[in-house]
């Protein structure tokens, strides 16, 4: 165990990797960063910093492993959907009385004239797609894709990151295999080939996963926007940047 103070980035996006190889390099000999991921995808970059793979074990297991890791510090850094990680990082830091920032990229500002429809989850995204929708590009994981499958006038194209899991299998669902970023003329490829007419996906923002919003815009295809859940309270940011003020004032 080290003195200096420990932090804890929990990552699973590409702006909590920045932060940790950032906080790495600027807080060297000053603060040690460990990267934690929940592993269900291969990680896409090699770290310098420390990286722990795999769950904690829900809130309590979380507060051990600040106890016992001496993390003074946690960064919550994972995507704005992630909100098991999120609530179990506050119920941990909480008990442990460990400081806690909230690093969430903003969501996409749709220009004016997009169309677009939100909903609040898969199931009322379901609803709105059954009543326009014939062939629908989903991009929304793997999760909750049940509520699609009583709409069996609509094809599904499901695009997930690696195998799709056999239970997800449905007559009305194709899946594309897919890592991010694709570029635009990627998207517009897609969306030509299998003359999708409906976009659904989640309010995530950021800059990897955003064209296949421009492509849709560009197409005039509607999109159906699952909302973002409500983020848990406390001090947030909104850039590696500011995380990275933050930090500096902490040390
Ligand atoms: N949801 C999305 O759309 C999305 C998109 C891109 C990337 N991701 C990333 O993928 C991961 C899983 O997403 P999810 O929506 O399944 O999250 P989730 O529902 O909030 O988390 C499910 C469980 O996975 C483990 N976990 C999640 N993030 C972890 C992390 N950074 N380090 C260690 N364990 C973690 C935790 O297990 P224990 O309870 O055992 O600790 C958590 O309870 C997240 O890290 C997220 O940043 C998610």
């Amino acid at each position: 165990m080290t003195d200096i103070p420990r932090l804890l980035i929990l990552g699973g996006t590409g702006e909590a990797a920045n932060l940790a190889e950032t906080a790495q390099t600027q807080f060297s000999g000053r603060l040690g960063v460990i990267y934690s991921m929940a592993g269900r995808t291969k990680p896409i970059r090699d770290f310098v910093t420390a990286v722990k793979v795999g769950g904690f074990g829900g809130g309590i297991g979380l507060a051990d492993y600040i106890i016992s890791e001496n993390i003074k510090i946690l960064i919550d850094a994972t995507h704005p959907f992630a909100k098991n990680i999120s609530a179990n990082a506050y119920d941990a830091c909480l008990s442990t009385d460990t400081a806690r920032l909230s690093l969430t990229r903003p969501p996409w500002d749709l220009p004016p004239g997009t169309k677009f429809i939100e909903a609040d989850d898969m199931k009322h995204a379901a609803l709105i797609l059954s009543g326009f929708a014939k062939k629908v590009l989903v991009t929304t994981g793997q999760s909750n894709l049940n509520e699609l499958k009583k709409l069996t006038d609509i094809r599904f194209f499901i695009r997930v990151m690696g195998k799709a899991s056999e239970k997800a299998t449905q007559e009305n669902y194709t899946f594309i295999d897919g890592f991010p970023p694709f570029s635009l003329d990627e998207e517009l490829a897609l969306i030509e080939k299998y003359n999708i007419d409906s976009l659904l996906t989640k309010q995530s923002g950021g800059t990897a996963t955003v064209n296949k919003i421009i492509a849709a815009i560009r197409r005039r295809i509607p999109i159906v926007l699952i909302r973002r859940p409500p983020p848990e309270p406390g001090e947030h940011v909104e850039s590696v940047e500011d995380a990275l003020m933050w930090l500096e004032q902490k040390l």
